[in-house]
């Protein structure tokens, strides 16, 4: 039975989205006991989509390969579930992010920007009936991961102040909306004046260029900038205070500023993605408070390579989404 998806089929460092495809490919089916179909209603695009369209990540040896680490669809019986995209080997037993043979959903087996997705029958968590289509999508790649940045690496509590590099990207805006909403002091950069306006307008408390002076040192930094923003994160933690990483878009070589490293006592905390169980909370958070992830913009199926070439120029703020079912599919 062919399917509807977005895939991979060539690779390109430099022109990402010659590469990419919207038409019709055989549905992957089961590739071991114990996975079941999700039927995809909405899925998120993420920077992980890029990558892959530039080679990074995937090797050209999996293509086609059908993109997309974020979904929310519903399962044969009609529960309605959001799909955790880390894949952990079926033998491993321990959290499922440090599994060091984990992949995630479009690196080895078929991702979600399609019309359906088989997964580990483990790697579906309940839905909350109070999040639409649209807002579960946006869930299990950059508000996990945000998430978990925020609460688990930097252990962040009410009050403590956080910088957010990168304001608007999707990790970046999901730990504005989130931070805000636990109490935080939500502090962000980006090189954008119309994205700092937007962060503000979304919860940040303060809004600064790339590479301000912050009015005083703050208690951690969450990065996903990389080489542009590294150096600054490090100037501006207070002694103590904790970077938590997730990701390197403008490169992964920064220098290392070991001196300022010890000398005052900061942790580099890395961290992917988040567990099913953060999954779960996390929809609990946005219930709990009735924050809703930011989204930039829904897009039909077809537009995938539009919204990604917006999101490769940098002019997104929030998440891209996918409708799967079509613009006149339901949008709640
Ligand atoms: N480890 C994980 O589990 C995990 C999960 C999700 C994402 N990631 C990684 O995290 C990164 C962000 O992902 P995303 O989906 O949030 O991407 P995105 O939506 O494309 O956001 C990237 C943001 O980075 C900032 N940026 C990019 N280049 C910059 C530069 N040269 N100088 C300053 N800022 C720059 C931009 O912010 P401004 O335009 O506001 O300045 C941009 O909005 C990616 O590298 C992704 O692979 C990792």
């Amino acid at each position: 039975m062919a399917m509807r998806c977005a895939y991979v089929r060539t690779q390109s460092a430099d022109d990402p989205l010659s590469g990419l495809v919207v038409g019709d490919l055989p549905d992957p089916g089961s590739p071991a006991e114990g996975w079941l179909p999700v039927d995809v209603r909405a899925a998120a695009l993420n920077h992980h989509d890029l990558w892959s369209l530039r080679g990074v990540g995937l090797p050209s040896e999996r293509l086609p390969m059908v993109l997309g680490t974020d979904a929310a669809g519903t399962l044969g019986d009609g529960t309605e579930v959001v799909v955790h995209a880390v894949i952990a080997s079926s033998s491993w037993t321990g959290e499922e992010t440090l599994d060091p043979r984990r992949t995630l959903l479009s690196e080895l087996h078929p991702g979600t920007l399609a019309e359906r997705v088989w997964v580990p029958a483990r790697n579906v968590v309940p839905k909350a009936p109070e999040l639409s289509w649209a807002e579960a999508a946006c869930l299990p790649t950059a508000y996990l991961t945000a998430y978990r940045m925020l609460f688990d690496a930097a252990d962040l509590r009410p009050g403590h102040t956080v910088l957010v590099q990168g304001a608007g990207g999707g990790v970046a805006t999901a730990a504005i909306v989130l931070g805000r909403a636990a109490g935080l002091r939500v502090w962000v950069t980006s090189r954008s004046e119309a994205k700092r306006d937007r962060a503000l307008e979304v919860g940040a408390h303060q809004a600064f260029p790339v590479g301000a002076r912050m009015p005083e040192q703050v208690d951690a930094v969450l990065e996903t900038v990389g080489e542009a923003t590294w150096g600054h994160s490090l100037r501006s933690l207070r002694p103590g205070g904790t970077v938590a990483v997730a990701g390197a878009t403008s490169g992964a070589m920064p220098p290392a500023e070991l001196s300022r490293v010890f000398f005052r006592s900061l942790r580099i905390v890395g961290t992917t993605m988040g567990t099913r169980e953060q999954l779960r909370d996390l929809q609990q958070l946005l219930v709990a408070t009735g924050t809703r992830p930011l989204i930039d913009t829904v897009v039909p199926l077809a537009e995938t390579g539009t919204a990604l070439g917006r999101m490769a120029s940098g002019e997104v703020s929030g998440k891209l989404v996918v409708d799967i079912v079509g613009e006149s599919g339901p949008q709640r």
